[in-house]
């Protein structure tokens, strides 16, 4: 099954802060359900983002009473209200809603074929996102040798996608042409995706994986164990990656020991009319540092930072592997001057 499906008015999806210890699914039949899912990182990695919204919004057309079509866009718009505010960083988000009502403000059909064309148009962006996952698998593993150890960050595989997975694509792929290769995945505090996600994922593979925490990474290239990082990305623009919190750590580190730093990301992810500086770092909970479950580990009271993601600034980024191919530093530039 894909991460996230349409089946006939209802949206179905696995609930991921269930896993690796449960495989529990949901299955939303309006917006809010989604927003909520959302929200409480039941869905969560940004491609995987921009389906599900896409798909609230088909669940908002699809179930709606609306005779007049403007009623419907009307009804349209404020569920993509509702979504925009779940969470601001991942751009996949705001792409896909925006790439919908565009298309339904210069509809001239009516009511029923406005809601069939809002379903298959959200059908269409979870469709490209698993071949843009193909694509990106095929050309970051000629980057990919025999013998690599690479290190990803939070989990960038199947699940933070509608398939397959970007930076996870790419180590898949290298996999399923039977390179030798390993993997090392950070724990990803607080809300470790890459402890339950990505060793999840890569073990169902098969994939050699060693767990480490956050706070290993400069001892691992220190003792020249990592070949390669790849990541994923929330949001590239014009001067920089944005991705979980930790990825401009490692990136530094990456640099400092000579080391490649890759960023996998679907064309959904670039937002190249800004810069960093216009953008929304998400702050979460306080809780989810001060507690480990529902455990608290520190003194009440602490002060405490929750960014969930930080900015890598071009300079640390090798290369960017997207389904159009691998952009070095020099074609990215020419990539954004041609945008
Ligand atoms: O907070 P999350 O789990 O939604 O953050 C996810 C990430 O930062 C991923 O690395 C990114 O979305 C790329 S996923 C293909």
């Amino acid at each position: 099954m894909r991460t996230i499906e349409w089946r006939d008015g209802t949206v179905v999806t696995i609930d991921q802060t269930r896993l690796p210890r449960e495989t529990v699914f949901l299955e939303m039949r309006n917006c809010r359900e989604v927003a909520e899912a959302i929200k409480t990182m039941k869905i969560r990695g940004a491609p995987l983002l921009g389906a599900a919204a896409a798909f609230a919004l088909a669940l908002a057309a699809y179930h709606s009473k609306a005779e007049k079509k403007k009623e419907l866009i009307s009804e349209l718009e404020s569920a993509a209200e509702v979504l925009k505010g779940t969470r601001p960083t991942a751009v996949n988000l705001f792409w896909a809603i925006d790439r919908i009502l565009d298309k339904t403000r210069g509809f001239s059909g009516n009511t029923r074929d406005l809601v069939a064309l809002v379903v298959e148009e959200a059908q269409k962006i979870a469709d490209e996102d698993a071949t843009a996952n193909r694509l990106m698998g095929r050309h970051g593993a000629e980057l990919i040798h025999d013998g690599d150890v690479v290190l990803t960050h939070c989990n960038a595989g199947a699940l933070a996608t509608v398939d397959y997975g970007t930076a996870l694509g790419v180590i898949r792929t290298a996999w399923e042409q039977k390179k030798n290769i390993k993997v090392v995945a950070t724990e990803t505090r607080p809300k470790l995706q890459g402890a339950r996600l990505t060793v999840y994922e890569l073990r169902r593979d098969g994939i050699p994986v060693t767990l480490i925490t956050d706070n290993m990474v400069g001892y691992v290239m220190y003792k020249r164990w990592i070949s390669k990082v790849i990541v994923g990305a929330d949001r590239i623009v014009r001067d920089a990656v944005i991705n979980k919190v930790g990825t401009y750590t490692i990136a530094v580190l990456a640099k400092e020991h000579s080391i490649p730093f890759y960023v996998a990301a679907p064309k959904s992810t670039f937002d190249l009319a800004h810069a960093s500086t216009d953008v929304t770092i998400e702050e979460r909970r306080r809780e989810e540092v001060t507690h480990i479950g529902s455990q608290r580990i520190t003194p009440e009271g602490v002060n405490v930072l929750n960014p969930a993601f930080d900015v890598t600034p071009l300079e640390y980024v090798t290369a960017i592997i997207c389904e159009d191919g691998v952009l070095h530093r020099e074609d990215f530039v020419k990539f954004k001057a041609n945008t």
